[in-house]
């Protein structure tokens, strides 16, 4: 089965389905001259596996096709397939709580910027993947510094691909904030309004019932992001996209991100402000929960 533990991620054991076929993990390779290993024409998704249901199988496939075409290529499978290419993989690895990773890249027949040549590779790995903040991030909220680096215009970038080029932007903050002390960065978008985290998406709740996100115009428009503003608007709070300037974060009372490894996780300070997760944090956690089919008994007891 694969885990993470202290494993290096190419030494783990099980099966990775790689254009079409399970092959061995440790025999899912590739050439050096991978043509998206230098130019970035790499797309993929994260899911999750819940009680052995992938959440929102079909969004994630779509979007990966979409992220694709953004990009310029085609993933030589259908939608049909690549679902059921995750659920043989969740299945062949015995992974029923877990996340997925389809990936989809040109490969090495062609060096250089041009190279539509290029055969298009897809290869699906799944493994055990329980918590992507510290366990107490969720009571507690995690801690963001704002980085200096910032989501690009929609004109400088295919912004709303899930695509490896746009997320050098988020390792570079990500590591930023690490080596600063903080769990993540909030990013903010390129005229400096507040954007998102580099692996999950922004809420802001201002007064007692009023849910703020900012619109998606330079960043991906997560599949959580969507579901939680449903579930935000079943519980009868007023769900505004808007765009949110850096000075209105000292009126925001709870702050959260969403993302699939994220789910809803609190924010407890962004840079030398804090913040306690409060009721509506508390309440769309628990209906996440429960859509996701996570029994809370067992979700606390694990955390
Ligand atoms: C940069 C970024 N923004 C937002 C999200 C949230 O997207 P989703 O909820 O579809 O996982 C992700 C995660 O994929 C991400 O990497």
């Amino acid at each position: 089965m694969a885990t993470t533990n202290s494993v290096p991620f190419h030494e783990m054991d099980g099966w990775i389905w790689y254009d079409g076929k399970l092959v061995p993990w440790q025999d899912a390779k590739l050439h050096v001259l991978t043509h998206a290993l230098h130019y970035a024409s790499c797309v993929f998704e994260g899911e999750r596996v819940y009680g052995g249901q992938i959440f929102k199988l079909r969004e994630h496939t779509n979007r990966l096709i979409y992220s694709a075409d953004l990009l310029g290529f085609e993933i030589p499978w259908t939608a049909d397939e690549i679902d059921a290419a995750c659920k043989e993989t969740a299945k062949a690895n015995k992974i029923d709580d877990g996340y997925v990773r389809p990936v989809a890249w040109r490969g090495s027949e062609q060096m250089g910027v041009s190279a539509p040549g290029t055969k298009i590779h897809l290869a699906i790995a799944v493994w055990t993947w329980p918590s992507y903040f510290s366990p107490e991030a969720r009571t507690k909220g995690i801690s963001m510094v704002t980085s200096k680096w910032r989501r690009p215009a929609p004109d400088t970038a295919p912004v709303h691909a899930k695509c490896s080029g746009l997320y050098m932007i988020c390792t570079l903050s990500k590591h930023e904030a690490e080596a600063k002390g903080y769990d993540d960065a909030l990013m903010l978008d390129w005229k400096g309004r507040v954007a998102e985290a580099t692996g999950a998406n922004i809420f802001m709740m201002f007064g007692d019932n009023k849910v703020v996100t900012p619109p998606t115009d330079c960043f991906l428009n997560g599949i959580t992001r969507q579901t939680v503003m449903e579930l935000a608007k079943k519980r009868g709070y007023e769900v505004v996209e808007r765009h949110v300037e850096v000075a209105e974060l000292k009126n925001v009372k709870e702050i959260f991100v969403t993302g699939t490894a994220a789910e809803i996780t609190p924010v407890g300070k962004i840079d030398d402000m804090t913040f306690t997760p409060g009721a509506i944090t508390k309440a769309l956690i628990e209906d996440y929960d429960r859509l996701v089919g996570r029994v809370p008994a067992k979700a606390s007891a694990a955390e």
